[in-house]
């Protein structure tokens, strides 16, 4: 594929459908969002105005990371506080696709909805790629971002359209268009992170709580698998407890899954055969975090798994 040509069809064809409007779209840091966020700029200027939505479900100081880097590359970053909003939504909900679908609508309906009239914005530009959309539409589940193919009209129901400039790429494709932009390394070569964030790495319940968990569990097991060269590593809180020894006391703790996988394009995987010393420098970490005393390796691979727990 030439993805010169594809980046500037899709910068023409953004130009063209946004006119003199303006247009909105939401970073959250990964590569998918960035790749829209330098071609929409490229397109029409600061007519994007690009927002950081903090959903609570985000990981460690990942707001503040992302409006640095971007500004790096002279790009604005709003960030906006939506983390009671959804906290709000997820309350009680342990349904998976309850919770995804919790979470699409606060963001679409909700945050949105808001934004766009604050904004005046007519267009939401999104990173939905052709991954999301093939499994949405095969059933496997409803992807966070995918919202004509479930028979959802943005416009009718949100009162904006939506733009997918990457719904023809897999990642892999979208790698290449993010070297050919000049993204950093740090996000041409960043991990995949889904659209509901922490909430796809929480079965059960999504509380503040839980959150804190999941997220000290991630920051330990992105910063000791950063070396691998692996598709995707992630921490899993379940929602089972086990029994262990804290202090001498018995008790009953938390679970932690780690998984770490290889794969190209995110439609199949395997786990990565890691080194017992780094299974178990994780291992230790992560049942040092108060209220965990399980930490597991998971090694099924896609399918029959996910990647993700939701
Ligand atoms: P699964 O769990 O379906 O994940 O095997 C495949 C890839 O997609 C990511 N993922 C998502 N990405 N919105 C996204 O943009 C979502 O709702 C979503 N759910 C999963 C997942 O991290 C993996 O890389």
């Amino acid at each position: 594929m030439d993805y010169q040509a594809f980046i500037n069809e899709q910068i023409d064809s953004i130009r063209g459908a946004v006119g003199n409007d303006i247009a909105i779209n939401a970073l959250s840091g990964g590569v998918d969002s960035s790749v829209v966020t330098v071609l929409g700029h490229r397109a029409i200027g600061k007519r994007l105005k690009t927002v950081f939505i903090d959903s609570a479900l985000m990981r460690q100081g990942e707001p503040e990371r992302v409006v640095k880097t971007f500004a790096d590359m002279g790009i604005f970053v709003q960030i906006v506080d939506a983390r009671a909003e959804f906290l709000n939504v997820l309350k009680g909900l342990t349904d998976p696709e309850e919770k995804r679908n919790a979470v699409t609508k606060t963001f679409y309906a909700t945050v949105f909805g808001k934004l766009v009239r604050e904004t005046g914005a007519k267009t939401l530009l999104h990173g939905t790629i052709l991954t999301d959309i093939e499994e949405t539409v095969a059933g496997i589940k409803r992807q966070h971002n995918i919202l004509a193919q479930v028979g959802i009209d943005p416009e009718k129901e949100y009162g904006y359209k939506v733009l997918e400039p990457l719904q023809t790429l897999r990642k892999d494709g979208v790698r290449e268009v993010a070297k050919i932009l000049k993204l950093p390394a740090e996000i041409t070569q960043r991990i995949p992170f889904p659209g509901p964030a922490l909430a796809t790495r929480i079965v059960g319940e999504v509380t503040e709580e839980r959150l804190a968990v999941v997220r000290a569990a991630t920051a330990i097991v992105e910063e000791d698998l950063a070396g691998t060269g692996a598709f995707q590593y992630m921490a899993i809180l379940l929602n089972d407890r086990a029994t262990g020894i804290l202090k001498g006391q018995r008790e009953f703790g938390q679970i932690i899954v780690v998984r770490c996988l290889n794969s190209v394009d995110a439609r199949t995987a395997t786990a990565v055969e890691l080194s017992w010393e780094k299974l178990h420098r994780i291992c230790e970490r992560i049942t040092s975090l108060e209220g965990v005393n399980r930490c597991l390796y998971d090694l099924t691979p896609k399918p029959p798994a996910t990647i993700e727990y939701i």
